[in-house]
């Protein structure tokens, strides 16, 4: 069996975050601040789920759970938050 060196345990782990890192790099208009924020918002607790994955109007009731599920932790979510995110959503939707 091979054995791993106290140097090879992190480089291992850089490989694991890097591909990590690599897996959200996959959303359309990726520089845009709607996109921005959908990732900073969206992934306190779960991974990032594709926009393509629903149409708009399933976005739109989403979003009215995402935001119970914000309350019920006392995550703040802002109105304009809320909006940026919803305009991106449409617009990248299946
Ligand atoms: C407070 C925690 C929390 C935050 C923040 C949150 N979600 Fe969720 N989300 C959940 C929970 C709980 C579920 C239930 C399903 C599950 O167990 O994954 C869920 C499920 C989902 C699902 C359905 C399952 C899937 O993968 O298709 C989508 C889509 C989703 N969330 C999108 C969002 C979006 C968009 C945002 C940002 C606006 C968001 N979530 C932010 C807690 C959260």
């Amino acid at each position: 069996m091979m054995r791993l060196g106290a140097k090879g345990l992190p480089v291992i782990l850089l490989s694991l975050f890097l591909v990590a890192c690599a897996g959200t790099q996959t959303i359309p208009e990726p520089e845009s601040p709607g996109a921005r924020l959908y990732q900073e918002r969206c992934t306190r607790c779960h991974g990032l789920p594709s926009p393509k994955r629903h149409t708009s109007e399933q976005w739109g009731h989403l979003l009215v759970m995402m935001e119970d599920f914000m309350l019920e932790k006392n995550i703040d979510f802002p109105v304009q938050e809320k909006e940026m995110i919803r305009d991106y959503l449409y617009r990248n939707a299946k």
